[in-house]
């Protein structure tokens, strides 16, 4: 806690919180992986201290990958040493990947059958948001499901006292959401047991060309 706070305080724009999430929001944020039958690959993007994470590596088999992208050293530092040396000295045989770096930047394989992202996307401006989703559209095969969350209501509340080029950024992000439930299947899920209460958004992802159809573009604003 003290780790997270410390680090939200020195990097608040890619934090994006000064709480990790609690239990039950890494619940929901981790059943599909945790519920799946059969070898998956897994991707988590933005695990910050691991809360994520913690949940995710007890469902990992034998056939299993699990790459992980954080872009803050202590919180990778405090991954390896607190979750992952333990996991890989228990299961040698199952690779638990962590790559330090932006996910912007990182070299992944395509294919994951699940990506849980925590990132901050209301504090991101619009251009990379757009090309986040792209990519993590891109890595997922298709039937996979992409999680990621936002604290219930930060938009509307933020919408007011913010300048127009983050009201844009707002906009965009709310027309993806539109254009993502119209392209693939979409599901939304409130999380009151977290401070602050939180939505889980859940995407399955269909056929067809993601590059096209993870657009947030602010000036698409149809429903
Ligand atoms: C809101 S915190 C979430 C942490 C954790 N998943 C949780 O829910 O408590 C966002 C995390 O994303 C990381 N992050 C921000 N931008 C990133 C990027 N472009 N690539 C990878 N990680 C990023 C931050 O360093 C931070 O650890």
């Amino acid at each position: 806690m003290l780790s997270f706070l410390h680090e939200a305080i020195r990097n608040i724009r890619t934090t994006g919180s000064v709480m990790p999430s609690s239990p039950a929001l890494a619940s929901a944020m981790t059943r599909a992986i945790r519920t799946h039958v059969g070898p998956k690959r897994v991707l988590e993007v933005g695990p910050g201290t691991g809360p994520f994470t913690v949940a995710v590596l007890p469902s990992l088999r034998a056939g299993d990958v699990f790459d992980i992208v954080e872009l803050n050293q202590t919180f990778c530092a405090h991954l390896e040493e607190k979750h992952l040396q333990p996991f890989r000295a228990a299961h040698p045989s199952i690779p638990v990947r962590l790559h330090e770096s932006a996910i912007e930047d990182s070299a992944l394989d395509h294919g994951y059958d699940f990506i849980v992202c925590g990132l901050p996307f209301n504090n991101f401006p619009l251009p990379l948001t757009e090309s986040i989703f792209r990519q993590m559209l891109d890595l997922l095969r298709t039937g996979g499901v992409l999680t990621f969350f936002e604290y219930l209501g930060a938009r509307e509340l933020k919408r007011p006292f913010v300048g127009r080029e983050h009201r844009l950024a707002i906009d965009g992000l709310e027309s993806f959401h539109r254009q993502t439930a119209r392209s693939h299947a979409f599901r939304r899920e409130i999380i009151m047991a977290n401070i602050p209460p939180a939505c889980a958004f859940h995407i399955t992802k269909s056929g067809g060309d993601s590059r096209t159809e993870a657009g947030c573009s602010a000036s698409t604003t149809t429903t």
